[in-house]
């Protein structure tokens, strides 16, 4: 019996994974079912029991945890005025399209990919220029060929998911160095979102490179956003940060902050602190967990789900499945209608005829939907145009 098998009920706890569609079963939006590490809740009660929730500023204890993050797991020295603290990665996302370029440019990214990638250019009438990842030896990777085709010189940005979201490929050291280079080529702004990057689940084998280990003359034009949320389910507790090796890159971005982003919260920044100080342990059993529930997917897809293609996951508790092989062109729409299950449509991710499915929950749960998905599979015809 692991911590993990058994989750608290969240229907009707106003959780937008379960509540927003009450009757389907949520295999959706990326937050996992388990209770944060006990520590990241005993930090909580300690801040709550204080009593007085004026505002706040990150603490030290704060700045301290993750500064010791970077140096520990990244092996990366930076400053503590490097850091520029945020409600969340989207909205940074969006600011870095208002710091970066200018109406009529255009940022770049790679499809598929986590939806807001592909709408934040409109928050400040920017073009958007996608160009799909391709696999190649069974690996997702970059079409540098097209990327280079499709790059103008009006685009300012290149937008990154590392671990990818929703492919689940950790890349490499070269990899990066290859994007950092092709940033420099084309005078881009990597903005690097490396929210799932303590979500690796062979670190060895698939080590995490961070932008923030490019060469300096490539380090100073990156944007890397992280955060403590994904790994330690504390998203809707709204904490991130960017790090900005470069003073002046790091003036543009705070200088258009302007009076859209709320102030944060004392509970994210306590919380983050808690989960980076003493997360690591349950870090490293929820890791194996979701490693076993991947693998109990994987083969699921492979040796019952005739047809559904799933490619090797190296992080985050996100599978990408490709259901164009078995002729279904709508699976999510498909898996609603049928089954009753909630996955993300892939077409919001830039990608018809997929399918992302969340794992981060306890295995029967997991196994469930894994078993009403084999009826719905099992039932299809492919002369059904549509569910
Ligand atoms: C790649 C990626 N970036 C950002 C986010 C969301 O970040 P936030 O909730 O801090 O805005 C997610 C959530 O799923 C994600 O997968």
């Amino acid at each position: 019996m692991s911590i993990f098998d058994q989750a608290p009920h969240r229907r009707g706890t106003g959780s937008l994974k379960w509540d927003k569609c009450p009757s389907l079963q949520p295999y959706w939006v990326a937050d996992m079912d388990f209770p944060s590490p006990p520590e990241v809740l005993e930090a909580l009660h300690h801040r709550v029991d204080h009593g007085v929730f004026g505002y706040a500023i990150p603490h030290g204890g704060l700045v301290e945890a993750i500064l010791e993050y970077l140096a520990q797991r990244h092996q990366v020295t930076v400053s503590a005025d490097h850091l520029v603290h945020l409600g969340g990665l989207v909205p940074a996302l969006s600011l870095a399209g208002r710091a970066f370029a200018k109406p009529g440019d255009s940022l770049l990214t790679c499809t598929p990919i986590y939806p807001p990638f592909l709408a934040v250019h409109r928050d400040s009438n920017l073009e958007l220029i996608t160009v799909p990842h391709v696999c190649e030896n069974e690996r997702w990777t970059f079409d540098w060929e097209r990327m280079e085709e499709a790059v103008t010189p009006r685009t300012k940005l290149f937008l990154l998911s590392n671990p990818q979201n929703p492919l689940g490929r950790v890349f490499s050291e070269q990899e990066m160095q290859q994007l950092g280079t092709f940033c420099a080529r084309h005078d881009l702004i990597l903005i690097s979102d490396e929210i799932h990057c303590d979500l690796i689940f062979e670190e060895e084998r698939t080590p995490h490179f961070t932008a923030l280990r490019l060469p300096p003359e490539l380090r100073t034009r990156t944007v890397t956003l992280l955060s403590p949320s994904k790994t330690y389910n504390i998203a809707g507790m709204g904490y991130a940060y960017a790090v900005i090796p470069d003073s002046r890159l790091r003036t543009r971005f705070t200088g258009r902050r302007g009076h859209l982003l709320a102030e944060i919260s004392c509970l994210g920044y306590h919380s983050a602190e808690a989960a980076y100080r003493h997360g690591d342990p349950w870090r490293r059993k929820l890791l194996a967990y979701l490693k076993a529930n991947c693998d109990l997917l994987t083969s699921a897809c492979r040796e019952e789900l005739n047809g559904i293609i799933i490619p090797d996951i190296e992080a985050t508790y996100l599978a990408w499945l490709d259901f164009r092989p078995a002729g279904i062109e709508e699976p999510a729409a498909l898996l609603e209608q049928k089954g009753n299950l909630f996955l993300s449509d892939g077409r919001a991710f830039g990608a018809p005829g997929h399918a992302r499915l969340n794992f981060g929950c306890p295995q029967t749960f997991l196994r469930e939907g894994m078993a009403t998905m084999c009826n719905v599979l099992k039932e299809f015809r492919p002369d059904q145009s549509s569910p």
